[in-house]
């Protein structure tokens, strides 16, 4: 979509629709100037007599006959409670109502929607709304994008170079989570670890200061990668760990964020049950988040390191495949016992982590639908935050304030840690029968070494299920948050 900046009174009657965002105190006060001149009695009407409340999800419409408008209240919510969140859901119900009606230019009104003191910017806007529009296109089907323009009115028009700079990062930001979204919800027979390594490779188009570096399973048993391999063993589709550098600043430690890239799984010999297993699709959506993030920033030209590593391999069962029992040599040295073949995210992330240390990373944190129990425990609203640095767990935390992508913080005690002892070698991959994403965290703490690093598990918050399936492209705004602001 076009934006523009408009001054209120420049507006109706050169608009299709016109958005008026409201809180539930319902003041029309907030509803800027002009639409409260030339419209108060119809949004009177709208306000007293048809029980508008101003929450979220709700909305009236009125037609505006004389100016050849409709107008469109939406509620906010509770202002006390207003925050990117709450907008993020606003916008979003909007968007589901007006994007089968037939307007080509929608103008919204601003004022009580960019908040500062809320943390609400017009980049997060730009963005909500892009990303509202998303659809999932499978190859037969036309793209309809039928909204071209998209007027931003408010009392004062933004200064100029702002506004540009908020559209071109909001959209750049949408254009992230839009492609983690379309890689997770692509079939997996044809999101294999080869295609997402090619993936890769198509962020260099972007930007000429992205580098990316394949590594095949030749070179992955060469450098000792022997748990990422014994993943990718049972499948014949070779696994691929592929480093993306974006490194434009001279000597500074670079942020690197490593993803779980597993394109399908199906537990291995510790075979999943049937129910819903097509949704392990998505659990590569770690991954894809990584591959979201470094495209944004690559396309904002950021002027800031960072690396991004994605471990690509997929879970299958078969006469290759590795066996509960089976111990393999890790590229850090420690080897690992498998008592579950489906416990492999873990597998293909320590490798992936050992590797990341050559980069002496400033922070690492990992993104993996790692464990069914961080679904249990926390639902599906926040991600799992795990960290051995509370200053990184904190500022992490402050990125998913400042998105609405949020995060819950769970401890790793040293008794997690007892749980992966095992007599038959250096750790085992599954802890007991309790907590099971907190041992998942502590099997990758083993690994960090002393890097500051963190764990985000994505198992409830990479896609929703039920009418809206569909991977949500999470976490990739709190990752472009984190990097630009640490
Ligand atoms: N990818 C799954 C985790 C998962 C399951 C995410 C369901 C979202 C929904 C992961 O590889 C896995 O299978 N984890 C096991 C670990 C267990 C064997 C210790 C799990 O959570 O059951
Ligand atoms: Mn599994
Ligand atoms: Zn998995």
């Amino acid at each position: 979509m076009d934006y523009k900046s408009l001054k209120a009174n420049t507006i109706i009657g050169k608009t299709d629709i016109y958005l008026v965002g409201v809180y539930t105190d319902k003041r029309l006060s907030h509803l800027g100037k002009s639409i409260a001149k030339l419209n108060i009695e119809l949004a009177k009407k709208c306000f007293n007599k048809n029980d508008f409340t101003g929450n979220i999800g709700d909305h009236r419409t009125i037609d505006d006959f004389k100016n050849n408008v409709q107008i469109l209240f939406f509620g906010l919510g509770d202002k006390d409670k207003y925050s990117p969140l709450t907008l993020n859901k606003s916008i979003k119900g909007i968007i589901s109502k007006i994007k089968d009606i037939h307007v080509t230019n929608i103008s919204i009104n601003t004022d009580n929607i960019i908040s500062k003191r809320n943390n609400v910017t017009l980049e997060l806007l730009v963005t909500y709304l892009e990303d509202g529009f998303y659809k999932y296109i499978y190859k037969k089907e036309k793209k309809k994008s039928k909204i071209k323009s998209c007027n931003l009115i408010s009392n004062k028009i933004f200064p100029r170079k702002a506004f540009i700079t908020s559209v071109t990062n909001g959209k750049a930001i949408s254009n992230g989570i839009k492609l983690a979204k379309d890689l997770g919800n692509t079939p997996p027979n044809i999101c294999n670890p080869t295609f997402l390594s090619n993936e890769a490779i198509k962020l260099k188009k972007i930007n000429k200061k992205l580098k990316v570096t394949v590594i095949n399973e030749a070179k992955m048993k060469s450098m000792g990668m022997g748990s990422l391999l014994s993943v990718s063993q049972g499948s014949k589709e070779p696994a691929k760990l592929v480093a993306i550098e974006y490194m434009p600043v001279k000597n500074k430690q670079p942020i690197v964020l490593v993803g779980k890239g597993i394109t399908f799984d199906t537990g291995g010999i510790s075979l999943k049950p049937s129910p819903n297993m097509d949704e392990m699709k998505y659990d590569m959506s770690g991954a894809g988040s990584v591959l979201g993030t470094m495209k944004a920033l690559a396309e904002m030209n950021i002027n800031k390191n960072v690396i991004g590593i994605i471990a690509c391999a997929e879970n299958m069962p078969g006469s290759q495949a590795t066996r509960p029992g089976d111990v393999y040599t890790s590229m850090s040295g420690l080897t690992i016992e498998i008592l579950n073949t489906d416990a492999e995210g873990r597998l293909v992330l320590c490798d992936a982590l050992t590797y990341s240390r050559k980069y002496k990373p400033k922070y690492m944190i990992d993104m993996a639908t790692l464990t069914g129990a961080c679904l249990v425990g926390l639902g599906k609203y926040p991600s799992g935050l795990f960290s051995n640095d509370q200053k990184l767990a904190e500022l992490i935390k402050k990125s998913a304030d400042k998105t609405g992508d949020r995060v819950w913080q769970l401890p790793l005690y040293d008794d997690y840690f007892e749980e992966l002892k095992t007599n038959f070698a250096d750790i085992q991959n599954i802890g007991g029968r309790y907590g099971g994403a907190i041992t998942a965290a502590a099997f990758l703490a083993k690994f960090t070494d002393g890097v500051k690093w963190a764990h985000l598990d994505i198992a409830g918050t990479a896609w929703e299920v039920g009418k809206n399936k569909g991977s949500t492209g999470r976490p990739v705004s709190l990752l472009i948050d984190f990097v630009l602001s640490n």
